[in-house]
This record gives structure tokens, C-alpha cells and sequence, in this order.
């Protein structure tokens, strides 16, 4: 039979990077492409990463304060977590454990069920948010099967996922593309932080099945108004309604507490988690419940297996997110990101105040933090408008799209907002020391002092 034309993983060191965005443009995603290369980071190759450091080809050294959207707490290529991932796999352990069960497995569980406080119990792992959070939705709603609650509230700031379950309790604020699809029936979108709205529909319908929410909008960094989370669940409680937060962006430390939903002083139903548990190289997610629910659901001999997925809680991926919990604790990283990020937040005080034209706001609880821009359109004026026909749609996010952009390019810093709204989120790895945030800032400092119309004009002519 004749070969097929595959290229070795050996020869990809050699790849030149415009081959690189080739592959990407034709096998991929070009409108992805495009978009990273307007910002100026896809021209390069990335060499290594280690710690809070990316290093390119051409021999930049690049501070990342993107974090992977907080897959990185532990920063790059972590050596303990490096260390577990070379151990587990010169001793061959074993991945895949269908028939039998796995010593890793079982320990990440009792290890998650040790860190979440009361009785969070029984955990189910799975490999993304969505599928974390589809899984949590699908426990909640076989518990109120029976009483006949099938309604799903959501809050219109969270953001869940963009599977279509997930994409459905996704509020309005998270969702630009979800018109484009059919929402799943039985959802109720309610304010994020409006206690009388959710009190008012918790006493007239008694159908509401479950609430799903991030106890902090996370790229907002948004916290709700005082005693939101503890009236919420204590509404949910007395009539009958789960409560579940998902803890994918903020938990594991990020908040400056172990989880978001302790600034509420509560305690969920069903907790969904992901990203940062992978220590930035596996990729694991899940969720944890108490038993109560659990029992009446999979905890029944016949149900055990009506939710279950082939790669959920492999091997490796459950060693790499024992070793993560593990650094976390052993080296004080929530404590870190308390400390750095009430630093982070008074520094970006200080350039609030130096640019009030710019910011309108900034936030941080912990290391997540936010920038809250004033409007892309009220920053650059009709008169930039018109210069650039074309640009009106692409008018949000314009201005925190030229910060990263020349933080990148002038600063080697990377930070990324994703180009749709008018602020950048702030979230360094756990691991951030003082000398590093004041970079950060001194570089922002002289971005914003500089003539941003020139460096929105450059971004914006790339993309007309
Ligand atoms: C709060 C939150 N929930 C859910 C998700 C979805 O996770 P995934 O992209 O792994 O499906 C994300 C992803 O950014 C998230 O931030």
C-alpha cells in the first residue's frame, strides 16, 4: 500500500513560522490567523516557556499576563509538574483504566474532596469546561426529574461554554454568537447580582429546577453586590432549586481564595472545575457534588453509568492534577495571589487616575483582574470613524486590542482580551512576583501615555 505523506514530529523544529500560520490558514481556522497576526503575535514561533516566560525563535523573551486564561496558575511547564508527568510514564503506568480502578483516580477525588469545604463529595472528571458543566446541568436536572422542576436559570453576565447546552445558559453579555443557533427549551436568563428579580420568579414558578452562575464574573472580575450569593442560595433552598457555580476560570486559588464562591459565604450544590487543575499541561475538568443529590441520581446501581465519557479521568492527567493541587498548597500560591493581587489593583489605581479619559474602572479580586476601558467609540470620536469607512462593526474592543498589541510589540508583554469588548482582563499565573507586576504597569503606563490614535490607526488599517 502507498505511504501517506506525513511530516515527522522531528522535522517541526524546522518549520518556517509562515508555514506555520499556512497550515493553521488552510487546516484550521483563517479567520483565527488573521486576527492573531493583526495583533502582531502569530508572526512568531514559540520556542519555549517556562515559569512566567515565553521565549520566541528570534530570541525575544516574552512576560506573560495572559495566563492561558487561567489554565497557567502554576505558570509554564511547572518542573514538579513536568517531574510527575516523566515519572508516570517511565514507570508505564496505567492510562487507560476501564476494567479496573485507577489508584489515580481515586486519589484526585478524595484529594478535591478534601479541598472543597462541607460535604462536596462526589466528583465526575472530564476534559472541558462545557462538558463539565453540561454534566453538571444533567445531574441537577435527573434530581428534580421527579418534582417536575426542568427549568434552567442563568445569570446574562456568566459564561459556561459553547457546547449547546452551555452556549443556552450563557447570559446575554457572553453569547455574540448565540442567536445563530437554537437555544436549548427551559432556560431563564435573570440579572447577574439582581436579588428581586430571581426572588420574584423563585416565588411565582415552581418549576425552577436549578441556577447555574460564576459567584464572580470571572473575565469581568466582577463581583456581585454584598449578600447576592447567600440570599440567592438561601431562595434556592427554600423552594427546592440546586445551586451550581462554576468554578472553571476562577477556582483553584486564582481569587485570591481557594474558590470564588466562598466570597459569598456559601456553599454549592454541584461545583464544576477545569482549566488551572491541569497545572497548564493536562487537560481535565469535572465536577463535584453533594451527596444527596448524588445518591438519588448515579449513586443507584442502575444509573451508575448514564453519565460517563471515554477519555473522563485518564491516567496521567489525574497524576498531573494531583501534583497541582499539591504545589498549590505546599507553595502558599492562594496566599501569593492575595497578596500580588491586592499589589496589582493598587498600581492599577494609580493608572486609573493618571488615565481617566482611558479607564473608566478597574478591578481585581486576587489575580483576577480587569481593566474596564471607556467606549472604543467615545475614546476615538466620530472624526475616527470616518477616516476608516468600514470600521463601525469592529469598533468594540478596538481600544484594549491596541494596548495588548503594543504591549506586545514594544513591551514583549502578552495580555489578550479577545477583541469584543472595551476591557482587558489581568490574569498572571499564581506564581507572579512584585518586580513582575511593576513591569507590567510601567509598561502600561507608557502605552497609555503615548498617541493612541496612531497605534489604533496602524491595527485598524491591518484589519480594514
Ligand atoms: C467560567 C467558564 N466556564 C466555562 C468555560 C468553558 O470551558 P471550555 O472552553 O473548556 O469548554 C470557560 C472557558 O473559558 C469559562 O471561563
Amino acid at each position: 500500500m502507498e505511504k501517506y505523506n506525513l511530516t515527522q514530529l522531528s522535522d517541526i523544529s524546522d518549520l518556517a513560522q509562515q508555514e506555520v500560520i499556512g497550515y493553521y490558514k488552510k487546516y484550521i481556522n483563517p479567520g483565527i490567523a488573521f486576527f492573531l497576526k493583526v495583533l502582531g503575535f502569530a508572526q512568531h514561533k514559540i520556542v519555549k516557556s517556562e515559569g512566567m516566560y515565553l521565549y520566541t525563535e528570534s530570541g525575544k523573551k516574552i512576560m506573560d499576563f495572559l495566563g492561558g486564561m487561567s489554565v497557567l496558575n502554576h505558570g509554564h511547564n511547572h518542573p514538579r509538574i513536568l517531574k510527575a508527568r516523566r515519572n508516570f510514564n517511565k514507570n508505564k503506568r496505567l492510562e487507560i483504566c476501564k476494567a479496573f480502578i485507577s489508584q489515580y483516580q481515586s486519589v484526585l477525588a478524595k484529594n478535591l474532596a478534601e479541598i472543597f469545604p462541607e460535604n462536596l463529595q462526589y466528583s465526575f472528571f472530564c476534559n472541558s469546561g462545557a462538558e463539565a458543566n453540561e454534566g453538571a446541568l444533567k445531574i441537577a436536572l435527573l434530581y428534580q426529574r421527579t418534582k417536575s422542576k426542568d427549568k434552567v436559570v442563568y445569570t446574562d453576565l456568566g459564561y459556561h461554554g459553547k457546547t449547546f447546552a452551555t452556549m443556552s445558559v450563557s447570559g446575554s453579555f457572553s453569547r455574540p454568537h448565540r442567536e445563530l443557533f437554537k437555544q436549548i427549551p427551559g432556560c431563564i436568563e435573570i440579572p447577574f447580582g439582581d436579588i428581586d428579580t430571581f426572588a420574584k420568579i423563585s416565588k411565582e414558578r415552581n418549576d425552577l429546577a436549578v441556577v447555574i452562575l460564576e459567584a464572580i464574573k470571572a473575565d469581568l472580575a466582577l463581583l456581585p453586590p454584598p449578600g447576592y450569593l447567600k440570599e440567592l442560595y438561601s431562595l434556592c433552598q427554600k423552594n427546592g432549586i440546586l445551586l451550581i457555580v462554576d468554578e472553571i476560570f476562577a477556582g483553584f486559588g486564582r481569587t485570591g481564595k481557594m474558590f470564588s464562591f466562598e466570597y459569598g459565604d456559601i456553599v454549592p450544590d454541584i461545583v464544576t472545575f477545569s482549566k488551572s487543575l491541569g497545572g497548564g499541561k493536562a487537560s481535565i475538568a469535572g465536577y463535584i457534588v453533594k451527596p444527596q443529590i448524588f445518591k438519588k441520581t448515579y449513586g443507584q446501581l442502575g444509573n451508575c453509568t448514564i453519565h460517563t465519557t471515554t477519555f473522563g479521568g485518564l491516567g496521567e492527567e489525574c497524576a498531573t492534577a494531583i501534583e497541582a493541587l499539591n504545589i498549590i498548597n505546599d507553595d502558599g500560591l492562594v496566599e501569593n495571589a492575595r497578596v500580588q493581587g491586592e499589589y496589582l489593583l493598587s498600581q492599577m489605581r494609580y493608572l486609573k487616575a493618571k488615565y481617566p479619559q482611558y479607564i473608566k474602572e478597574v478591578r481585581s479580586v486576587g489575580l483576577l483582574g480587569t481593566f474596564q476601558f471607556r467606549n472604543s467609540a467615545d475614546i476615538f470620536g466620530p472624526a475616527f470613524l470616518k477616516r476608516i469607512p468600514g470600521l463601525k462593526k469592529g469598533m468594540t474592543g478596538l481600544f484594549p486590542a491596541a494596548v495588548a498589541s503594543e504591549l506586545f510589540k514594544k513591551h514583549n508583554i502578552l495580555i489578550y482580551s479577545g477583541g469584543k469588548e472595551d476591557y482587558l482582563p489581568v490574569n498572571p499565573a499564581l506564581i507572579v512576583k512584585r518586580g513582575e507586576i511593576d513591569s507590567f504597569i510601567k509598561a502600561m503606563d507608557d502605552v497609555l501615555g503615548r498617541n493612541i490614535f496612531n497605534l489604533a490607526m496602524k491595527l485598524t488599517l491591518n484589519v480594514v
